[in-house]
């Protein structure tokens, strides 16, 4: 190829190197979306001299830009914790916590109802590991505090549990694990920074870990996966940095930016979804051959009573049983002939969805209820619609 088929001509200089600098002090509600792998340093004394850990200067997209750093304090501020760090979905931030927390020979507890991809890394992977872990009932404090070991680092919290929704005595679960110098870690993405102060739980009493799937109602829309995790401990911080560090986990600014644009509103959703949420599932309660409403703010479902002693709201989200008699392919037809209700996984967006558990499968023998159960998360809709929805597609019941 001669000189002159060369493709790049200095203009391809000008465009990269270009000398404009737009004015300083732009203000404007909504914070800067910075993009970047390489950052630039001003000279090689202060590329030397930069430390990556260090929240007062930028070495590497992975580690912060403007962006990641602003949503993190702000996300710190949700959970009322002071460091923040995040992950590419809630799952991606449940192992960091591990990764970060535990090593081989360590055991790590968690709920028989948790979040069923935690309970699959700790199956899988941790083990493969030589991490161990135990199930224990979240509703049953001797079985939890029989469950405790030598080797137990860590515990993993979760407020419903999930599908089933029992809400556990946060503050007993806390307490005996304080007792026994065990680390706590909590899955507060039902809770969504909104409902419970997971630090503050009282009686001078608080989880050293909250994490969320900001999937969830931090962003709102349906549209973006990240996890967080917030503490208030300096030390456990720097393990959590050095995990992400070594992971090289990251955010995309584009979805950074979109969990910034929805913090603002998320009391304002979160307690809307609650309402409708409530109502619906008030309404289901007197509906056969619904038999039972996993709600923990309604008076009987389990735990109701904790819920009352530790939370002020509830996420858009329960269960139903229905009729064990019913044949699984009429509890499918139900699910099948809902409109307004999408069929999905995850929760917390605007569209209400359903989907359709096997309790056996799900739970095996420690399930709690007999019978077909199918989670309702509640969107932005229409609150009468969802229940007209609802009441045609029973009719297929009947
Ligand atoms: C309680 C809970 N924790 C964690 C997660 C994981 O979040 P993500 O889907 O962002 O990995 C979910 C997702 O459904 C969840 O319900």
């Amino acid at each position: 190829m001669s000189d002159s088929d060369d493709p790049i001509t200095p203009l391809s200089t000008q465009l990269i190197h270009h000398d404009y600098e737009p004015p300083a002090g732009f203000g404007s509600m909504q914070p800067g979306v910075f993009k970047a792998s390489t950052v630039i340093f001003p000279d090689v004394a202060t590329l030397r001299a930069r430390d990556w850990r260090s929240r007062a200067g930028y070495t590497y997209g992975l580690h912060g830009t403007p962006t990641t750093f602003t949503l993190e304090q702000r996300l710190a501020t949700l959970e009322g914790g002071t460091y923040c760090s995040l992950a590419p979905s809630g799952l991606g931030a449940i192992a960091t916590v591990n990764i970060a927390l535990l090593k081989q020979g360590d055991e790590l507890l968690l709920p028989d109802n948790v979040y069923g991809p935690s309970r699959e890394m700790a199956r899988s992977l941790l083990a493969q590991w030589g991490i161990a872990h135990k199930l224990y009932d979240p509703m049953d404090l001797r079985s939890y505090e029989a469950a405790f070991s030598e080797r137990t680092r860590l515990v993993w919290i979760e407020a419903p549990g999930s599908i089933t929704m029992e809400f556990p005595d946060l503050r007993a679960l806390v307490r005996i694990a304080r007792q026994r110098g065990t680390l706590v870690a909590f899955d507060n993405t039902w809770g969504g920074g909104v409902a419970l102060r997971a630090f503050d739980l009282g009686e001078g009493l608080g989880v050293d870990l909250c994490m969320q799937a900001l999937t969830k109602y931090p962003s709102g829309g349906g549209d973006v996966l990240m996890g967080s995790v917030v503490t208030r401990d300096r030390a456990l911080n720097e393990k959590l940095l050095m995990a992400h560090m070594r992971l090289g986990t990251g955010v995309g600014a584009n979805d950074a930016e979109l969990v910034l644009r929805s913090l603002p509103s998320i009391e304002l959703r979160y307690r809307a979804q609650d309402r409708s949420a409530r109502r619906v599932a008030n309404w289901l309660k007197t509906q056969p051959p619904v038999t039972h409403v996993l709600h923990p703010a309604l008076p009987g479902a389990p735990g109701h009573e904790h819920w009352a002693a530790h939370c002020t709201d509830a996420a858009g989200l329960f269960s139903i049983i229905l009729d064990p008699t019913l044949p699984s392919a009429r509890v499918d037809a139900f699910c099948d002939g809902l409109k307004r209700f999408k069929l999905g996984y995850s929760w917390a967006g605007p569209v209400s969805l359903a989907v359709p558990y096997d309790l056996k499968i799900l739970r095996g023998g420690a399930a709690r209820h007999d019978g077909h159960l199918v989670r309702f998360s509640i969107g932005l809709e229409a609150v009468d619609d969802l229940i007209a929805d609802l009441d045609q597609a029973l009719r297929l019941l009947r």
